[in-house]
């Protein structure tokens, strides 16, 4: 039996998979909420597919509990801030959530961490914990997960996998439970290797939409076109540039880099100087609406309006979303900014809507901060409007960019 510790966006839909793929599965979250919805029947979080997968698991047998159960194999995917101070990864919801599934595994049985952590966090603070309790019988694994949120299934299914494990044994039994759905290559390495593989892809592409932000920054300065110029340079056979854009969200990319930097001081600076511009976007942004706004003669600032509050498009989920960041530091709040997502239900922030047509009636500037499908089949509805996009979403000549 499994027993997927966290059911958040990584756990729940790995449960899930596992379960709709014929393996006895509970899944436990601490949260008696998010436990309850489950059992009722529904998803806590919107994602392409999720729904169908959630009956097929349930047909299954899949059950949900607050409580931690005796199973062969635990797999914990739990949050993994960063201390703001320290910079380094904060492994407390890890390290309780392994603290209570070994205070009731059977021996022999295998504890993952899905996490992800810096390298090193399971020998510091995951291993101690089986001396502590004095079990030799516990084997320990680490398999970062690398889906991303829109796209969650289809990843699940087909991205190449990678799996930390103490010995060769662990690691093949390990790779047999995610090979029961996965069809990508899993590759079986130790544990270390296994934690810095995931921080260093996600740092590659912080430092690389750095670039990007930085060489849009730079175009603005002679009125050049970012895109026309990194669209040209991919065409160099050993070149491939990301996109600009008007900052980066999620738990992983404006996270995950910084255990680095905090698990290496000293030997960081590249990694520092990229993480602090993609911080610094959303400010840049901001000067970019004034600038316009200088430009157009225009300057009621209740007439702006930002579209999009999630990190990415397509997706409900909002943590450390550039959108949230830029209305923090909107000079005047009381004549602030309007805003609106399609994805988001619930007020969050201050003048929003809840409805495409009410928001650009409201509006005579719209800054594109998201590019959800929405905002593209209904480009249409923004015409005599000033435009800035930021994500290059929308084919209107008149736009502005970053
Ligand atoms: N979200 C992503 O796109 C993504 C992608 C790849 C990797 N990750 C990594 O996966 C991990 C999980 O992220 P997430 O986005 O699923 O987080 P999340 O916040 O969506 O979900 C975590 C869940 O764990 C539960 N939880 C916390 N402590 C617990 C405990 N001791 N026992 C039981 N339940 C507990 C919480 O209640 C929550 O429901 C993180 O390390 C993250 O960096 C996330």
């Amino acid at each position: 039996m499994i027993n997927v510790i966290g059911l958040g966006y990584i756990g729940l839909p790995t449960a899930l998979m596992l379960a709709a793929h014929g393996e006895k599965v509970v899944g436990t979250d601490c949260k008696k909420a998010v436990v309850d919805t489950l059992t009722e029947g529904k998803t806590t979080f919107k994602e392409k597919g999720l729904d169908e997968l959630f009956g097929d698991a349930k047909k299954h047998g899949i059950v949900f509990s607050t409580e931690y159960q005796v199973a062969d194999i635990y797999i914990i995917s739990v949050p993994t801030p960063y201390e703001k101070e320290s910079r380094k990864v904060d492994p407390g919801f890890v390290v309780s959530a392994a603290r209570s599934v070994m205070a009731v595994a059977p021996a022999g049985a295998t504890v993952i961490v899905e996490s992800t952590v810096s390298p090193g966090t399971m020998d510091e603070y995951v291993r101690p914990l089986l001396k502590e309790i004095k079990r030799t019988d516990i084997h320990l694994a680490h398999a970062p997960e690398r889906i991303i949120p829109g796209n969650m299934l289809f990843e699940l299914l087909h991205n190449n996998r990678t799996i930390g494990a103490d010995d060769e044994e662990t690691g093949e039994r390990v790779k047999a439970i995610y090979a029961t759905f996965c069809q990508g290559e899993i590759v079986v390495t130790d544990i270390k290797t296994a934690e810095m593989t995931k921080v260093v892809e996600n740092t590659f592409r912080a430092v690389n939409i750095a670039f990007a932000n930085e060489l849009a920054r730079i175009c603005r300065q002679d009125h050049l076109d970012v895109y026309e110029i990194i669209r040209i340079c991919n065409m160099h056979p050993r070149v491939n540039i990301l996109q600009p854009g008007p900052g980066v969200g999620g738990h992983c990319i404006p996270v995950d880099p910084w255990f680095l930097v905090g698990a290496y001081p000293g030997w960081t600076g590249l990694i520092e100087e990229a993480l602090t511009i993609n911080d610094s976007q959303p400010g840049y942004i901001l000067k970019r609406i004034h600038e316009i706004m200088d430009e157009k003669g225009f300057y009621d600032t209740s007439r702006v309006g930002i579209y999009g509050l999630t990190y990415k498009e397509n997706v409900d989920d909002l943590r450390e979303s550039p959108s949230l960041h830029l209305l923090k530091e909107q000079p005047d709040p009381v004549n602030g900014f309007k805003v609106y997502d399609p994805y988001i239900l619930k007020d969050v922030a201050d003048n929003q809507f809840h409805n495409l047509d009410e928001f650009l009636d409201a509006v005579d500037m719209v800054v594109i901060m998201v590019k959800h499908n929405e905002i593209k089949e209904n480009a249409d509805k923004l015409s005599g409007k000033i435009v800035l996009d930021c994500q290059n979403a929308v084919a209107l000549p008149e736009a502005y960019h970053i």
